[in-house]
């Protein structure tokens, strides 16, 4: 709750523990990335059972260099979930190459393996695969990496960690794909402020993706394309670097990955506490007029992150709009979010593909439908129930 009684759809969770942290880098020596975004990268990879992770300043930098790394370039085509935040599939623009969307299963809200098989037969340019775990629950990685075929897949995990595979595999272990990308922004599974990473078991894909966050710069000896300018006589010149690619700077700060580590500390309890805020939502909304739920086996709701709440609601038989809804929980003090606009809507996209939103009924449907409600771990049992009590007070039951 904030300090004025507001319950938001989201909200981070800051304890002492996170602020001695960031203040112990901040009386320290180094403030850029150094040795505790090294230690941050060496927890994630080893919680998630990845081989490596690649912190960045953000999860649209993490796709950014995770769709380079790939080789996704001009005259070929990036394939993601047409029910995702805009970065998903802004990541294959900024590559040069087309991005286009695939519908969702109307339960579990992510593409389905028929949707990727349909899209790869329609468009067979397609390089890179984003499937996206909305809301905290995978996508279903196994079949979803056979429909991919031979395309790179990465997984967009934005909204997962902590989340489990059918298999019970950590979500990020890259069992069943490439890559696997993260964000920390303030109302994800953990937060470092702004922050993003991508994990991987592939050593080649690393190397390409440490590079791409530092301009492109590397400073392997062995690797080098100039190996006389690399040399001050007999002596490696201890200054010399290569740019031989072009990158950016998206590195994460020290200050950040210190945020980052103690909050690793705290996801299991961050992640049991939404779960308990989910089961008890579904608990009470579960057969109520005017509202169905999504995502909400028992199956579903053990393997989740829990990133967000969302619930279908009818308006229309309601007798009200969204806006009309929304304004009702906002004067009890209640925020909600709908998540997400159809990415073929914005108008950027549509400019790319034209006016599609006939192709994607299910992802159409939810829109309609859809309205996230509060959910995140600084939330009391109380203001759990007073959402409870709002909605059904909007409700009218
Ligand atoms: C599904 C998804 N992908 C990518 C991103 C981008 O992450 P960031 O905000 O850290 O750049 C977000 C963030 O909201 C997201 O929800």
């Amino acid at each position: 709750m904030s300090k004025d009684g507001f319950i938001g759809y989201g909200r981070h969770f800051i304890d002492d523990d996170d602020c001695r942290a960031v203040e112990k880098v901040l009386r320290g020596d180094w403030l850029t990335q150094g040795e505790t975004t090294t230690r941050f990268e060496a927890v994630l990879a080893e919680r998630v059972g990845a081989k490596y992770a690649v912190a960045v300043s953000s999860g649209t930098a993490a796709l950014h260099i995770a769709a380079l790394a790939a080789g996704l370039g001009p005259g070929q085509w990036n394939l993601t979930s047409a029910l995702t935040f805009v970065a998903s599939a802004n990541a294959g623009v900024y590559c040069g190459a087309d991005s286009t969307l695939g519908d969702i299963d109307p339960h579990t809200l992510s593409m389905s393996p028929a949707a990727v098989e349909r899209a790869r037969r329609e468009q067979p340019g397609i390089k890179t695969v984003i499937p996206v775990h909305y809301a905290g629950l995978s996508s279903g990685m196994e079949a979803l990496r056979r429909a991919c075929g031979d395309c790179v897949v990465i997984e967009d995990a934005c909204h997962a960690l902590g989340a489990t595979e059918e298999d019970d595999v950590p979500v990020g272990a890259c069992a069943h794909s490439d890559m696997a990308v993260f964000s920390f922004h303030p109302v994800k599974p953990i937060t470092t402020g702004e922050g993003g990473a991508v994990t991987t078991n592939d050593k080649e894909l690393y190397t390409r993706m440490m590079e791409l966050r530092t301009h492109g710069i590397m400073r392997d000896h062995d690797r080098f394309e100039d190996p006389e300018q690399a040399m001050d006589g007999k002596d490696a010149a201890p200054w010399y670097y290569e740019q031989q690619n072009l990158g950016f700077n998206y590195r994460m700060t020290d200050i950040q990955a210190a945020l980052g580590l103690s909050q690793m500390d705290k996801l299991e309890t961050f992640t049991q506490r939404r779960r308990d805020i989910a089961g008890r939502y579904d608990e009470a909304f579960r057969g109520v007029a005017g509202m169905s739920l999504v995502q909400n086996t028992a199956a579903e709701r053990k393997r989740s992150a829990h990133h967000i709440y969302v619930a279908l609601f009818d308006f229309p038989a309601l007798g009200c709009t969204r806006t009309q809804f929304m304004g009702k929980l906002k004067s009890q003090g209640i925020g909600t979010q709908v998540h997400y606009i159809p990415v073929y809507r914005q108008p950027f996209h549509k400019r790319r593909l034209g006016d599609v939103a006939a192709n994607y009924p299910n992802t159409e449907a939810y829109y309609a439908q859809t309205l996230t409600l509060p959910l995140f771990p600084a939330m009391t049992d109380e203001d759990v129930e007073r959402v409870i009590a709002s909605v059904q007070n909007a409700l009218g039951v």
